[in-house]
């Protein structure tokens, strides 16, 4: 018997069908337009080899290989989304280049906190990682404030976060196209919500002329 979903459920549905349908022309959007703040973002994880990096949503394992300048191939990266498709994408990238350390999971952002990270790991990785990467996902994701909690809660203490995503205040014409495109809110405020959870604290936001941040903290 089909269930009646309520508004967040089918925006969801929408949104990952969306991306499925996406997924296999999203890199040739992604590589280009966000690559400057990707290469930062993943420098301000700070990981060194043997650490275990969790990254929500990972879509199509864009960072991949940025994560691996750093792991080589060691440790553990946790790659978390809900589009089998953009999934799909991501393993191509973990079976070409032979990745050993590469963990790609369907599941919902909602989900992943502390009880999910324990039985996940069920003693054969960290319960707590080293470092969380949230890159182009709370933009779309109504419970962003419980993800952002619930992010720093797998971090061990002195762990890194790092979010990198949109903000503009007054959306206008160029929000209004990030909006249509990204399926997601310009000006929800991720960074500032961030700033009273983390030590460290850090915003670049003149990524892409503007709109584009980059924000960081560590676990106290
Ligand atoms: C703009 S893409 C960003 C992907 C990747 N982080 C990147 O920067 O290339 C947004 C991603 O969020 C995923 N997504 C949307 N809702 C989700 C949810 N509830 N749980 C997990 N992933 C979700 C989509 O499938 C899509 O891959």
């Amino acid at each position: 018997m089909a269930t009646k979903m309520d508004g967040t459920e089918e925006a969801q549905k929408k949104a990952i069908t969306y991306y499925d349908k996406l997924s296999v022309i999203y890199d040739f959007i992604s590589n280009w337009y966000y690559k400057k703040a990707r290469k930062y973002a993943i420098s301000e994880l700070k990981i060194n080899r043997e650490n275990t990096v969790l990254n929500l949503p990972c879509g199509t394992g864009e960072n991949l290989k940025y994560f691996q300048k750093f792991l080589q191939n060691s440790g553990n990266i946790i790659g978390i989304d809900l589009s089998s498709g953009m999934l799909a994408q991501a393993r191509k990238k973990v079976e070409a280049n032979n990745y050993k350390n590469v963990h790609l999971i369907i599941e919902n952002a909602t989900k992943i906190d502390q009880d999910w990270m324990k039985d996940f790991s069920n003693g054969n990785f960290p319960e707590k990682v080293d470092a969380v990467f949230c890159d182009l996902g709370l933009s779309g994701l109504p419970e962003w404030e419980n993800i952002i909690d619930n992010m720093i809660s797998i971090l061990r203490p002195g762990g890194r976060i790092v979010i990198l995503d949109w903000f503009i205040e007054d959306p206008g014409l160029k929000g209004a196209f990030v909006k249509w495109i990204g399926k997601g809110e310009v000006n929800r405020p991720i960074y500032q919500y961030l700033k009273t959870k983390v030590s460290d604290f850090k915003v670049v936001d003149s990524f892409n002329f503007g709109g584009v941040f980059v924000a960081s903290g560590t676990k106290p």
